[in-house]
C-alpha cells in the first residue's frame, strides 16, 4: 500500500475482472482479457489474451485454470484490457469477443464498445492486403488496420497514439476503444466517438495540475471518406499521414509529484473503477489519450471552434455500497425497494442542471414539447403526458426515438425536445438528440447519470437522482423519471393562478408517495403468492386506460424483459376493437382499475372481460368495492392524486414480474439478448 506501483499481474488481473463485474449490466454474453505476459526463458514479453463465452466468472475461471498469474512477470509498468461483449455482429463466442487482435502474435490487440458501420469496406481493403480474419465482428478490423499502419509506418518513432490517429480517421460508426501493443509495451491509447468513455486517476500524491491541457496536431486531415476508395493509392496517403504529422509537446503532459505514482483506469462507466478512485476526466469525442511512461497527455484529432482547450478531473460522489447489491436476492429487487429514498432523492436532489430554470420563459413560450426516449423511459414520457399537457398548457408529444427519426419528423426552432434516459447513452435517443439540435431546437436532458452523452449535449436538463440502477429491467428510474417530469410541470405553472389549486393537490399527493410506496411494497408477499399462480402461464395481458396506459405497457415490457412470457400492455378503450377476442377462462388479465376520471370506462371493460368468462387480476384503490366484486383476485392500492397513482401501481407489476423471473428459474438482473445501456442503433 506504500507505493501504489508496480503492481503484480494478478492485481491487475483481479481489478480488470472485479471491472468487468461492475459493467456486467452492459452486456454480458462474453468476456476477455489481454494481460503482459514474459516468456521465463528469453524474457521477451507476449501479451496473454484469455476470452471465453459466457459471463465474466467463466472468464475468471478459464484463467486461474491456464495462467500462474503469480509469475515474476516483473515490469516496469503493468497495462492490461478486458471487456465484457453484447453482440451485435456475429454470434456470442469466445473467437467473436474482445479484445480482437491482429494476428496471431497478438502485436496489437483492442476492446471496442460500438459498432463500426463501414467495416465491411475495411475488411475488404484488408483482406485484399492479406489480413487473414479470424471473428464475424465489426471490430476485429481496428486491430488489424493499425497493424496495417504500423507495418507501414514511415518512421521507426512513429508513436502509439499517432497511430491510433490515423486508425480512426478510417473508421465510421461509434466508438470506444483501448489499444494494446508488444510494440509499445506498458503503453496504453485510448479514445471515442459516439461511445463514452473516462480515465479514473489515482494518484498517491497531490496532482499538480486539475485541468489537463488538450493537445492539437496538426494534420492537415485527409479526411478519407472510404478507405477502399484508395486502394490503389494507399501508398501516398500513408506518407502524407506520417509527414503531416506533428510530435506533441510532452511538457504539457500530465504528470504527477513523484515518480510513478499514479495509475490510470479507462473504463465506460464509472462503477467500474470508482473502487479504486473517484477522480475521473470524461473524455469528448475525437479525444485521444495516451499514457506513456506513467503520463497521461490527451490530444484532440481535430480542432474545432467549440473546442474547450481542457479537460478537467473531476469528482464524483458515487459510493461503491451503491451499486452493491446489499441483502437483496437482485439488483432489480433492490431498486424496487429501494423507491420510497430514490423518489425523495429526486424531489430534493440536484433538480436542475445547467440552467434548466433560465430558460423557462423560451420553454413557456414555445409550439410544443416533445419528449423522446426508448423502452422504460418512453413510457414515463406517456406516465406523464396528460398532466403536463395539463400544467404546461401546451401540446406534448411523446415519441419513441427510433420511430421519430425513421420519419424524419418535422422539427422546428422554437420546439422545445426532451431526452428521457435513465443511462443518458442510449444511441437511438442520443441520434434523436443531435437530429433535433441541427433544427436548432432548445434540447432538455433528463437522465441519471452525470456526465452521461446525454446530459452533456443537451441545453440543459435535470438529473433525476435515483442512483446508479444496475439491473437491465428498470424500475426506480422510471419513478423518478416519472416524478422528474411532474415536478417540471410543477415548475411550469408556478405562475398560474387557475392552477394553483391542482398544483396544492399533487405537491401534496407527491410529499405522501414514499409512505404509500412503502405499503404497496409490503404487499410483496401477497404478489409472490400470486406470481406462484401463474408463473407457468405463457401469456399475461395488461390492460388499463387514462393514467394508468403507461401502467400497463411499462408492467407488460417487465414480464417480457425478465420472464420471458408474452405480455402485452392493452388500452382498455381497444379492447373491443381486438383484443376481446383473446380473453377466455384461461387467459390471465391483470386490470388496472382506478378511482379517476376513466373509472367507470374502466368498469365497463371489466364487465366486458367477466362476459367473456375471463378470470380478472385486479389492481384497484383500497376504497373501490365495486371493482374486487368482479375480481378472481385483487391487489388493493392506497389512493394518491390521480396523476400520481401509476408510480403506485406500477410497483405490483416490478415486483410481479420479478417474482415470475426468479420462479420460472432465469436470472432477474440480466435477461438474455438484453442490455442496460444500449449504445448502438
Ligand atoms: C434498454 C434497457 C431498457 C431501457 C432502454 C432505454 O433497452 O434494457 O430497460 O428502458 O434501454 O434506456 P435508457 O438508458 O435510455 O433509459
Amino acid at each position: 500500500k506504500k507505493n501504489l506501483l508496480p503492481r503484480t499481474r494478478k492485481e491487475i488481473f483481479e481489478t480488470l475482472i472485479k471491472g468487468l463485474q461492475r459493467l456486467e449490466y452492459r452486456g454480458y454474453d462474453s468476456a476477455g482479457v489481454a494481460i503482459d505476459g514474459n516468456n521465463d526463458e528469453d524474457k521477451e514479453r507476449f501479451i496473454k489474451l484469455v476470452k471465453k463465452r459466457g459471463k465474466v466468472k467463466a472468464l475468471e475461471e478459464e484463467l486461474y485454470k491456464q495462467d500462474d498469474l503469480d509469475s515474476k512477470a516483473d515490469f516496469e509498468t503493468h497495462f492490461g484490457i478486458a471487456h465484457t461483449r453484447w453482440a451485435t455482429h456475429g454470434v456470442p463466442s469466445a473467437i467473436n469477443s474482445h479484445p480482437q487482435r491482429s494476428d496471431k502474435r497478438n502485436e496489437f490487440v483492442v476492446i471496442h464498445n460500438g459498432i463500426i458501420t463501414n467495416y465491411k469496406d475495411l475488411r475488404k481493403f484488408l483482406e485484399s492486403k492479406g489480413y487473414e480474419f479470424e471473428s464475424e465482428t465489426d471490430t476485429e478490423t481496428i486491430p488489424k488496420l493499425i497493424k496495417y499502419m504500423y507495418d507501414n509506418r514511415e518512421s521507426e518513432d512513429t508513436s502509439f497514439s499517432a497511430l491510433v490517429e490515423r486508425v480512426i480517421q478510417q473508421l465510421e460508426g461509434a466508438f470506444a476503444l483501448v489499444f494494446k501493443s508488444i510494440h509499445y509495451p506498458g503503453e496504453a491509447v485510448a479514445t471515442r466517438r459516439g461511445s463514452p468513455l473516462l480515465i479514473g486517476v489515482r494518484s498517491k500524491y497531490k496532482l499538480s495540475t486539475e485541468q489537463i491541457p488538450v493537445l492539437y496536431r496538426t494534420y492537415l486531415g485527409l479526411h478519407l471518406k472510404r478507405l477502399i476508395s484508395l486502394i490503389g493509392n494507399i501508398e501516398n496517403v500513408k506518407n502524407i499521414c506520417n509527414s503531416r504529422m506533428k510530435r506533441l509537446d510532452s511538457s504539457t503532459c500530465l504528470h504527477a509529484v513523484g515518480d510513478k505514482a499514479v495509475e490510470f483506469f479507462f473504463a465506460s462507466d464509472a462503477s467500474a473503477i470508482i473502487e479504486h478512485t473517484n477522480r475521473v476526466i470524461f473524455l469528448e469525442d475525437d479525444d485521444i489519450a495516451a499514457v506513456t511512461d506513467g503520463k497521461l497527455s490527451i490530444h484532440r484529432l481535430k480542432r474545432s471552434a467549440s473546442d474547450d482547450p481542457s479537460r478537467a478531473i473531476q469528482t464524483l460522489q458515487m459510493e461503491l455500497q451503491q451499486i452493491m447489491k446489499g441483502n437483496f436476492s437482485a439488483f432489480m429487487q433492490k431498486e424496487i425497494f429501494e423507491q420510497p429514498e430514490s423518489v425523495v432523492n429526486t424531489m430534493r436532489g440536484r433538480f436542475c442542471w445547467g440552467g434548466l430554470k433560465d430558460h423557462l420563459k423560451e420553454i413557456r413560450r414555445c409550439r410544443r414539447l416533445i419528449i423522446i426516449g426508448c423502452g422504460t423511459s418512453y413510457h414515463a414520457a406517456v406516465a406523464t403526458r396528460q398532466v403536463l399537457e395539463e400544467l404546461t398548457e401546451l401540446p406534448v408529444m411523446v415519441e419513441l426515438a427510433s420511430d421519430f427519426l425513421d420519419r424524419n419528423t418535422p422539427v422546428f426552432r422554437d420546439d422545445v425536445c426532451f431526452f428521457i434516459s435513465q443511462s443518458g447513452e442510449t444511441a437511438d435517443t442520443l441520434m434523436a438528440l443531435r437530429y433535433c439540435k441541427e433544427r436548432r431546437a432548445l434540447t432538455v436532458g433528463i437522465t441519471n447519470t452525470v456526465g452521461s452523452s446525454i446530459s452533456r449535449e443537451t441545453d440543459c436538463g435535470v438529473h433525476i437522482n435515483a442512483g446508479p440502477e444496475i439491473g437491465v429491467a428498470s424500475t426506480k428510474a422510471y419513478t423518478s423519471q416519472f416524478v422528474s417530469l411532474v415536478m417540471f410541470g410543477l415548475m411550469m405553472s408556478e405562475d398560474r393562478i387557475s392552477l394553483q389549486k391542482r398544483r396544492q393537490e399533487i405537491i401534496s399527493g407527491l410529499k405522501s408517495l414514499p409512505e404509500m410506496i412503502k405499503e404497496v411494497l409490503s404487499l410483496d408477499e401477497k404478489i409472490h403468492d400470486l406470481a406462484l399462480e401463474l408463473y407457468k402461464q405463457r401469456s399475461l395481458l395488461v390492460m388499463g386506460r387514462g393514467y394508468n396506459y403507461a401502467t400497463c405497457l411499462e408492467g407488460a415490457l417487465k414480464i417480457k424483459e425478465i420472464t420471458y412470457m408474452h405480455s402485452e400492455g392493452i388500452l382498455a378503450g381497444e379492447l373491443k376493437h381486438g383484443p376481446l377476442a383473446l380473453i377466455d377462462k384461461q387467459m390471465p388479465v391483470i386490470m388496472v382499475i382506478m378511482k379517476d376520471p376513466c373509472f367507470t370506462k374502466c368498469q365497463n371493460a371489466l364487465q366486458q372481460v367477466t362476459a367473456r368468462q375471463g378470470r380478472p387480476i385486479i389492481l384497484c384503490s383500497k376504497e373501490d368495492t365495486e371493482s374486487s366484486k368482479f375480481a378472481y383476485k385483487t391487489i388493493e392500492l392506497p389512493h394518491t392524486v390521480d396523476c400520481l397513482q401509476g408510480i403506485l401501481s406500477v410497483i405490483p407489476l416490478q415486483l410481479l414480474s420479478f417474482h415470475l423471473a426468479v420462479l420460472r428459474g432465469y436470472d432477474v438482473d440480466f435477461p438474455r439478448n438484453l442490455a442496460k445501456s444500449v449504445t448502438v442503433e
